[in-house]
């Protein structure tokens, strides 16, 4: 198993073996930080549209290992708004780093940067497609709360909110495909995971179950995996406010859950959370967020060539 000089585009290049390879150099360096790891290694942030989450623990995790970083976080101050293309914006950057994230608002424009790029280029999400690191870091979370994940036992992974746009979702429901899995699905009228994905865990061999209330999926599900209704997607603004109100776990929703239920959401969140959960014993997403860096660690690691995956 090679890692070394490989980009990271989408969760569906990624085997099982492979996904378990990350998760376990992850776990080691969670346990055991590495503060020489990515010495003299140069990360580039390219980031086309905000972020917060996947910049920062990436240029953290590049620092806490020796690393140093360059890019920008608005487009608006790139060569970019002179007109120059993608190809030729990598074309430069891969002279200056070892390794390029790239956040894009369009859906395939990581798999083109990969294509002219000579170093590894990691997808920092690409338009509504995917978001692979995300993923990874995802699957670490499920597994350190939900061992049985890698035991292969079933777990009740339930998924609410946006499904259609959210590229988080995307991704995780892909690579959930080779794991033992029964997906609870729950979205307002039009936001329901598009067909093609639904086809696919189907046929990676998990049950779907569609339910009709987010109290359902708060009742029945170990892993319950909020997202963001994505506003600027809705053609009338009295429609998403109606869907958001419904849309929203509260501390009381919770009085029914079963105790081991974890919340996780890959934030930014806009109200699908209440506040007052986060004082409940179900919600994880702030730790979720920070094992950004052991995972992001791990990630630039075996693509510089820094780490060796372990079978
Ligand atoms: N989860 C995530 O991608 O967050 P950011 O948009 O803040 O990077």
């Amino acid at each position: 198993m090679n890692f070394h000089g490989r980009h990271i585009i989408s969760i569906a290049d990624f085997n099982r073996a492979e996904i378990l390879a990350v998760l376990r150099a992850s776990r080691e360096l969670a346990e055991r930080p590495r503060p020489e790891l990515l010495a003299k290694r140069q990360m580039a942030t390219l980031f086309f549209e905000p972020s917060t989450r996947t910049r920062l623990s990436f240029e953290a995790a590049m620092h806490r290992c020796g690393g140093q970083v360059i890019g920008f976080s608005d487009a608006a101050s790139s060569s970019t708004k002179k007109g120059e293309s993608l190809a030729d914006t990598i074309r430069m950057v891969e002279q200056y780093a070892d390794v390029i994230v790239m956040r894009h608002p369009r859906d395939g424009s990581a798999r083109l940067a990969s294509s002219v790029s000579r170093v590894p280029v990691i997808n920092g999400g690409d338009g509504a497609n995917q978001h692979p690191s995300q993923t990874f870091l995802d699957l670490f979370t499920i597994a350190s709360l939900f061992p049985q994940l890698e035991r292969g036992e079933e777990l009740k992974i339930a998924f609410a909110g946006d499904l259609k746009y959210g590229r988080t979702v995307h991704s995780l429901v892909t690579a959930l495909g080779h794991f033992r899995v029964r997906l609870l699905l729950v979205a307002p009228d039009g936001l329901e995971l598009p067909e093609h994905y639904l086809t696919e865990a189907r046929a990676a061999g998990l049950e779907v179950d569609i339910l009709p209330s987010l109290q359902d999926a708060v009742n029945q599900a170990d892993v319950l995996y909020m997202t963001r209704l994505q506003e600027e997607r809705f053609p009338d603004p009295l429609e998403f406010d109606h869907i958001k109100a419904t849309y929203r776990i509260t501390a009381a929703m919770l009085r029914s859950a079963r105790p081991e239920l974890r919340i996780l959401h890959p934030l930014p969140r806009v109200g699908e959370i209440a506040p007052d959960v986060d004082a409940t014993p179900h919600a994880h997403y702030f730790q979720q967020a920070g094992n950004g860096i052991p995972v992001r660690q791990a990630l630039v690691g075996l693509v510089t060539g820094s780490l060796e995956a372990k079978s």
